[in-house]
């Protein structure tokens, strides 16, 4: 039912499904009024609102590990019949199986349909599930064994369910604005802190057998316009989604980065995403999905559309796509891109076998690749209801039957959640140890609605739509249903009274009369505040997704205000999906401590306890920059279409000069700086050596060669008879069925479109041998470009007098004009006794030194004299050395 929420926003008008169109919009925008000159790079200075076309789609070869997965999987393949391998590649419809998104069956082989389910912070739509701490927060970790721990567990709880795919983790949006809706579900907005930690949970939860899907692919930095039917319902009348216009060095160092680790990583499957990338949609941007995914990082998995994210037939399968989500054009229009379509295309030759072939490969080879031939077990729940009985196919209400078994499936993870979410805390300021509290403190007071229970329950708001009570999780699709929250209101309290204490706590904000009484009494007073925001198909306040701006919700800045005015002792926690502007608090000395607490899922309590009380010492850094104002960031969203009622624009004209690099080049000081975080210890850094592994002066190869041919598995019937709805099929309603309702094509297509092949792009049908690219070659890229040419180590030292975890950063100056000041290229997060040091080592790769060459179409190490810096934050980087 919850489920009803999300996309009852969307019902517009039925679009026809489409044979013919191109995969690349070739209408140029106007440039008059998207100035590329003022791109920060001129080396980047292509006409970015356009997508250049790039075909044949490249087919799956098995690179790398793959190699056993492939070998099975074209074995299945060339089994199957026609129709069988269109199922592979169809959703069956929304709310037409149990998960948000199902393919179809091959019943004749016993392959049950696929489950790919949400969400990046467990499984959504269910019960008796744990919910983790969101992506941000994992960020603010800085540690690759929790971000691998997290996806392990994730995947775990998904593989008990029946999940085939969990639609996580999310490096789109990167973070380019600081209100962009969805930046909570993925990581940060530096790329390197984002691609590792990305990698990793990528493998955390495939190694629970269950495949990752990566997403969203790419550029989708807002919410706002994402999908013109959803803008439609908040009365924006726009043709079709926002364009995110990206220069081809931008998209390399900035946006494609973290992608490439995770292909590297072996990611099984990736969601190509909403949004228009140079005016090409991204579910069929040849350059994006032909050009950058499959064939420079040799992406051998496969991909998926989001939701509704489809928007032609040929084009889209030209253009690489070869998962269609949920199946049917709009949600239950009962029509399909795909389905029946993808049948008639490939037997009138618009879509060629090979291409087909590799969509049913790429498919089934991730489902081997992540072992889901041994993991895989029946899925026992239903995403759009929780009640036991209901029907097996929802929108129909056909199959009355046993859907929900409310498997408990949360094992010990509370254990690693609350882990998280205190090793995610960011410490901001502690004056004169204010923290950690004893626990002894005379009278406690705790204030504000972000530590309290929501009055609705902590389900209460579909999809988490709504900012009632304390931040746990924000809303959309990257939610799951609470086994319970812990707030900070009980966990303190509970803290407070196993030392005979005196504690009492105001949850509404406004009480001001209230207020000012406990404050005035308090010890220490603790005030909570938040922010929220989440995906655009719900408002929340009028917050469409994006947040409308960075300050606090609810009065949390008066709140704050009026506490700290009584109360010298005021402690401030914030949760929130991003950045917070915090106005003078830094230097207000009644304010005497600061955390940052994100968004930390269901133990948010006693996480935040954890730290308050000093069970554990902090040791999180700002995955992002607190700013002092909202100018600063130097980026902005769009919130108003901007092209008349086409497309909407947005340049990136700052390139890769987001967040901290954006400061950094304005020369402008922030109230806390990415990386930064404070710790109840303190640490020293000396000693830095670089030591040469292969060095600069070694060559890099640029990938030559070709492609086998594209193969084919098993040879198609090319007898429509073949293809008829078959007599004894149980027909469910909406169902999308792969079948033909007519032996002549052009009556079972059904489109005005038929046989005008005009729009099919040159070269797209070609099946012969094609050039590999330089910078391609194996999954993630050329394997040069992750040649280790030096390793630098330092020594980290506890000067304080209890146990820490500190984590060293190592930035890079590029030492170009175009370059920003610093960039982080690697850190690690190290545990250190009190009088003790640690060594931290890291490696720096030929990726870490290199720009990417727009005429070479390839990486290279610029001859600008590179510096190497080591330290605990973007800004405090004690350590530096020159590479020679
Ligand atoms: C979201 C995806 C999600 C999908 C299925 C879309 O609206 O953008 O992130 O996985 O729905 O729920």
């Amino acid at each position: 039912m919850m489920w009803l929420a999300q996309f009852a926003l969307l019902v517009t008008s039925l679009v026809q499904p489409s044979l013919q169109q191109d995969g690349n919009s070739t209408a140029p925008f106007p440039s008059a009024t998207y100035p590329n000159a003022t791109s920060p790079n001129p080396a980047a200075s292509v006409d970015a609102s356009f997508s250049p076309p790039y075909y044949p789609s490249p087919w799956g070869t098995g690179a790398g590990e793959w190699a056993s997965a492939y070998a099975k999987a074209k074995a299945f393949v060339s089994q199957l019949t026609l129709t069988e391998k269109v199922n592979l590649t169809t959703g069956v419809g929304w709310q037409s199986e149990r998960c948000v998104g199902q393919n179809g069956a091959i019943p004749r082989l016993g392959f049950r349909s696929m489950c790919l389910q949400d969400s990046p912070v467990g499984v959504r739509d269910t019960d008796y599930n744990s919910v983790f701490p969101a992506g941000v927060n994992v960020a603010a970790t800085f540690d690759r064994g929790l971000a691998y721990a997290r996806g392990q567990a994730m995947g775990s709880e998904h593989q008990m369910k029946g999940t085939d795919v969990q639609l996580g983790p999310v490096a789109g949006p990167l973070g380019r604005a600081p209100e962009g809706g969805r930046n909570w579900e993925g990581f940060s907005p530096d790329p390197v802190l984002t691609g590792i930690l990305f990698a990793q949970t990528v493998q955390g939860i495939q190694s629970a057998g269950v495949i990752a899907c990566g997403k969203h692919y790419i550029a989708n930095e807002q919410e706002h316009f994402r999908q013109a039917t959803e803008a439609a319902s908040y009365g924006y009348d726009i043709s079709d989604a926002v364009s995110a216009n990206i220069d081809d060095v931008t998209m390399h160092e900035l946006y494609l980065w973290p992608f490439a680790d995770a292909v590297r990583a072996g990611v099984a499957s990736i969601m190509c995403s909403y949004n228009q990338v140079n005016n090409s949609y991204a579910c069929q941007n040849s350059h994006t999905i032909n050009y950058l995914l499959k064939g420079e990082l040799d992406f051998q998995g496969f991909l998926v559309s989001d939701w509704q994210g489809q928007h032609s037939g040929v084009g889209s399968a030209l253009a690489g796509l070869d998962l269609t989500m949920p199946g049917d054009t709009l949600f239950n229009s009962g029509q399909s891109y795909w389905g029946p379509n993808l049948t008639v295309a490939v037997l009138n030759g618009t879509i060629p076998q090979w291409r087909l072939d590799d969509m049913a490969v790429r498919i089934i080879a991730a489902w081997y690749y992540v072992g889901r031939d041994k993991t895989s077990i029946p899925i026992n729940f239903d995403s759009w209801t929780l009640d036991t009985y209901g029907y097996q196919h929802f929108f129909a209400k056909e199959g009355y039957t046993l859907i929900n078994e409310h498997v408990d499936v949360r094992q010990e993870h509370a254990n690693l959640i609350r882990q998280i979410g205190s090793a995610s805390t960011v410490l901001l300021k502690n004056t004169n140890n204010a923290l950690p509290l004893t626990g002894k403190e005379r009278s406690t007071a705790v204030f504000g609605e972000d530590a309290g229970s929501n009055p609705y329950g902590p389900n209460g708001c579909p999809d988490r739509g709504c900012d009632n009570g304390t931040l746990g999780m924000a809303w959309g699709s990257g939610s799951a249903n609470f086994p319970y929250l812990v707030t900070p209101e009980t966990a303190i309290q509970n803290e407070v009274l196993s030392n005979h204490g005196v504690f009492q706590s105001i949850t509404n904000d406004y009480a001001a009369m209230q207020i000012q009484q406990l404050a005035s009494q308090a010890s220490v007073a603790i005030v909570f505040a938040n922010a929220d925001s989440g995906e655009g198909y719900i408002s929340v306040d009028g917050n469409e997704g994006d947040r409308n701006n960075i300050t606090l919700w609810k009065g949390g800045d008066v709140l704050i205000q009026n506490v700290s005015a009584l109360c010298n002792n005021t402690i401030v926690v914030i949760h929130s999906t991003g950045p917070v502007l915090l106005g003078n608090y830094s230097s207000n000395p009644n304010i005497t401590a600061i955390l940052w607490a994100g968004v930390p899922g269901e133990q948010s309590g006693n996480s935040i306890a954890d730290i308050l009380y000093g069970r554990v010492n902090p040791g999180a850094k700002l995955p992002f920059t607190l700013a002092e104002t909202r100018e600063d960031y130097g980026t902005d969203l769009l919130y108003i279409p901007n092209n008349g009622k086409a497309a909407p624009q947005t340049p990136f004209t700052e390139g890769v000069f987001i967040d901290y690099r954006a400061l950094d080049r304005a020369g402008v000081t922030p109230a806390y700086e990415f990386g930064y975080g404070l710790s109840y210890t303190t640490f020293s850094y000396s000693n830095l050596q670089v030591k040469t592994i292969l060095g600069m002066n070694g060559t890099y190869t640029p990938t030559t060669g070709s492609t086998p041919p594209a193969p084919t598995y098993g040879t198609i019937a090319n007898n429509t008879a073949d293809y008829q709805f078959p007599a004894n099929l149980t027909y469910v309603p909406y169902y999308i069925y792969p079948y033909l309702n007519s032996t002549d094509l052009k009556t079972a297509a059904n489109s005005s479109d038929y046989g005008d092949n005009s729009d099919v792009p040159p070269n797209s049908q070609n099946s012969s041998s094609q050039p590999l690219l330089p910078a391609g070659g194996a999954p993630g890229g050329n394997p040069e470009l992750y040649d280790v040419l030096y390793e630098v180590t330092a020594t980290i030292t506890n000067t304080g007098g209890i146990a820490g975890e500190e984590v060293p950063q190592l930035y890079i100056s590029l030492g170009g004009p175009y370059d920003p000041k610093v960039v982080l290229r690697n850190f690690e997060r190290l545990s250190i006794q009190p009088g003790t040091s640690a060594t931290f080592t890291a490696d720096i790769t030929r990726r870490d030194l290199s720009n990417w060459d727009t005429v070479a179409q390839n990486w290279a190490i610029s001859s600008y004299p590179k510096t190497i810096y080591v330290g605990s934050s973007s800004r405090k980087l004690p350590l530096t050395a020159t590479l020679s």
